[in-house]
């Protein structure tokens, strides 16, 4: 992440709960010598194992030598934290953004204290903001109110009492596509994040719902301080797309067989992303 802020690109954090999604993004990061975060929310990683996706992430990592960590996406509570981080998780998201102001920051501080003194090369992330929606496909456009937007100030001021590493903000992104089109009606206020940038030092910015958003708008938000985008919808929309074509398409009854060309679409996707975000040859 320090490379990233330091070289003006973003990494990575593509969200999986199993095997032939992880293979998938690992194959095209390893393809194009880019570090790599695997995102699980609490539902993705209760199915795939908390154990286990840091056991799968760790032999991934041994045999493609990229630096790949297992964030624990979206985590809404300090036991969900804690339970991330003692199974060996390296990254720790936790959203508090539904709480009070208060609330959230005392728990985002008790999960960098607990964190860092079990792992202190862990990274913890904390939110300020609300990013609506769920990594699904909308009907229709959500509407962000004035108080769904990270507030600058209070930025600072939650990044210098928390003592988070990174911040993930609300400036015009939600999770989730719209309407049946990849490309939906998110655009970013990009002068809300230089103003984030400018009060929250070093801190690393993040982008959720990277889905979706046009791809000038990914760009301009990685030149103005964004260091890690987070991409799940598009991800699940190639799987699930292929999978019913291949279901569809064959009398196949080999698991194994089936997978091809569900994971080469899930590939694209991963590709295209590593290069909007620049972080291909950096290892
Ligand atoms: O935390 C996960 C991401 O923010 C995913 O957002 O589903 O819009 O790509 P997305
Ligand atoms: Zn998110």
């Amino acid at each position: 992440m320090k490379d990233a802020q330091a070289g003006g690109y973003a990494v990575g954090q593509f969200n999986v709960s199993n095997l032939e999604q992880i293979r998938a993004v690992c194959e095209v990061a390893k393809a194009l010598g880019s570090p790599l975060i695997l995102g699980t929310s609490e539902g993705e990683r209760k199915f795939i194992g908390l154990k286990q996706i840091v056991a799968i992430a760790n032999v991934w990592q041994e045999e493609t030598g990229l630096p790949i960590i297992v964030n624990a996406d979206h985590s809404r509570s300090f036991e969900t934290a804690k339970d991330a981080c003692d199974a060996g998780y390296m990254g720790i998201h936790f959203d508090g953004s539904e709480f009070p102001y208060a609330e959230n920051l005392k728990i985002a501080k008790q999960v960098v204290e607990y964190v860092k003194s079990k792992n202190p090369d862990a990274i913890v992330e904390g939110e300020l903001g609300r990013v609506l929606g769920g990594s699904e496909m909308h009907t229709e456009a959500i509407a962000l109110k004035e108080s769904d937007f990270t507030d600058p100030e209070l930025a600072a001021q939650f990044v210098r009492e928390s003592g988070i590493d990174s911040l993930a903000i609300s400036f015009g992104n939600v999770h989730g596509v719209f309407g049946g089109r990849l490309e939906g009606s998110e655009r970013l206020d990009i002068e809300r994040l230089k103003n984030i940038r400018a009060k929250t030092g070093e801190t690393f910015l993040v982008l959720h719902g990277g889905s979706g958003i046009p791809a000038p708008d990914v760009s301009e938000a990685i030149k103005n301080g964004i260091v890690k985008v987070n991409i799940n919808t598009e991800l699940r929309i190639a799987y699930i797309e292929y999978l019913r074509i291949a279901l569809h398409r064959t009398g196949e009854t080999t698991p194994y067989k089936i997978w091809p060309t569900v994971i080469d679409a899930v590939k694209k996707v991963v590709e295209e992303k590593i290069k909007l975000f620049g972080s291909g040859n950096k290892i």
